[in-house]
């Protein structure tokens, strides 16, 4: 396992490529599935959880090929069963489930199960898929969902921490090929559900709406394949946006799309962090003095949970209180006791964290605990003196495209390490 050792308190300076969205690929790699035809996917991130993904289309029968950042699909033939190993190891497969079923009538996929940030239920995307007129029953680990007919149906997808960002993927996807129309009310918002709704429009669907809470999809016999390129990746451009704020740089941030981030910018001009804006491209820098700030995560479009545990590394540099409460899942501060080892002071209480900013961080050897997690502990050590190891780096890899390239090129002192 590698391990990322980090020389901090370099201000970071230059301009960064945001790659593809992570969240927007995996469902459009899915989709490809309810087409015999070839698919076509550009800007596609280098991520572990990528190769994962084509591993499983592999395995249900697919042809895939990966050149450069393009990823071409090609589902002629189709078993409908997904392999449990390849799929245990990334909950995002669920969203294999409802192209099988859109495209069988049947799927077996192993039930993905809870991971560090929480409990990760997938009630909402079977209640979705029943209402279609899926047969879901579970056994051995497996959830096994299948229709003589799916037919078009209204949904709720409204769960207790919102929408269900998958949720609504697979519904959609099964939706797709049901006879007659499907509603699907309280959907989520998220820009990577409106790139997939794109996707699948292109590939011949028929959905309107998405993006609102309520969308709208009129079945069709059958898709074709589609070329398309996935918007880039909002809480990449976040934590570079951070690494330029807590190191005291200037980052810019070249091919983002800033009106996808409108909650994090805003919180970061409310905590004293200037963002300058043309067009795609934002320069990020501190303002001043930076301020203490409160953030609840939300779905969209509200604060990201995926950059909470991010945006707690700036709270800890700044002088104050700051509350940061996490509201889409129960257990997301896994990197709450890792930054105290560099010297924060954070106290939890309930779904809040509560942090006494100001102090000076210094290196430590951390474990990265999850995707979002080892980002924040990334930028914890570019902004602490000393030297940082952030053990278990492999979680990065799976949702940040060579992040350690991309950081030295902004003069990060960074290295990757392989663990003796
Ligand atoms: N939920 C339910 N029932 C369900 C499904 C979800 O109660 O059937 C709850 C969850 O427990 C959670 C909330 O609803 O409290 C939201 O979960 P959601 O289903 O929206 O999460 P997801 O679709 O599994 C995606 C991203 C996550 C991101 C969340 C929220 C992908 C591959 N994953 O997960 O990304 O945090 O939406 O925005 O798109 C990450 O990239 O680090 C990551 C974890």
């Amino acid at each position: 396992m590698d391990s990322l050792l980090i020389k901090g308190g370099v201000p970071l300076q230059g301009e960064v490529l945001i790659s593809g969205a992570k969240n927007a690929v995996l469902p459009i790699m899915a989709a490809t599935l309810l087409t015999a035809e070839p698919c076509v996917i550009r800007r596609v991130p280098a991520l572990s959880d990528v190769e994962f993904m084509a591993e499983i289309l592999s395995s249900l029968g697919a042809r895939v090929t990966i050149g450069g950042d393009a990823v071409t699909v090609r589902a002629a033939r189709l078993k409908p069963v997904g392999n449990y190993e390849l799929i245990r190891k990334m909950r995002g497969s669920i969203c294999i489930l409802g192209p099988l079923l859109g495209r069988l009538h049947h799927a077996t996929v192993s039930l993905p199960g809870g991971c560090v940030i929480g409990t990760r239920p997938i009630g909402l995307h079977l209640k979705g898929l029943r209402a279609l007129g899926g047969e879901v029953t579970t056994e051995g680990g497996y959830v096994h969902v299948k229709a003589k007919r799916l037919i078009g149906s209204d949904t709720f997808l409204g769960g207790r921490a919102g929408p269900t960002v998958l949720g609504t993927a697979n519904v959609m996807m099964a939706a797709v090929l049901a006879e007659g129309v499907t509603t699907i009310e309280s959907a989520a918002c998220e820009p990577e559900v409106v790139d997939l709704a794109f996707f699948l429009n292109k590939m011949g669907a028929k959905i309107v709406g998405a993006g609102s809470p309520i969308i709208t999809v009129t079945g069709v016999k059958a898709l074709g394949g589609a070329e398309h390129e996935v918007i880039p990746d909002r809480i990449e451009a976040a934590t570079f946006a951070l690494a330029a704020a807590v190191t005291n740089g200037e980052i810019t941030l070249k091919g983002a799309r800033p009106d996808h981030m409108s909650a994090v910018l805003d919180k970061l001009r409310e905590a004293g962090v200037r963002v300058d804006r043309t067009g795609l491209t934002m320069t990020v820098r501190r303002g001043g003095a930076l301020r203490p700030v409160d953030v609840t995560t939300q779905p969209y479009a509200g604060f990201p949970t995926d950059v909470q545990a991010q945006m707690m590394v700036l709270m800890t540099l700044t002088p104050g209180l700051s509350i940061i409460t996490e509201r889409i899942f129960e257990s997301r501060f896994m990197h709450v006791p890792e930054l105290a080892r560099l010297g924060a002071d954070i106290s939890i209480e309930g779904p809040s964290a509560i942090v006494k900013g100001g102090q000076r961080l210094s290196g430590a050897p951390v474990m990265a605990s999850d995707l979002r997690a080892s980002a924040a502990l990334v930028l914890a050590g570019l902004a602490a003196s000393g030297t940082t190891r952030v053990n278990r780096i492999y979680h990065l890899d799976r949702g940040y495209e060579t992040i350690d390239k991309k950081l030295r090129r902004l003069g990060a002192r960074i290295q990757r390490v392989a663990d003796s």
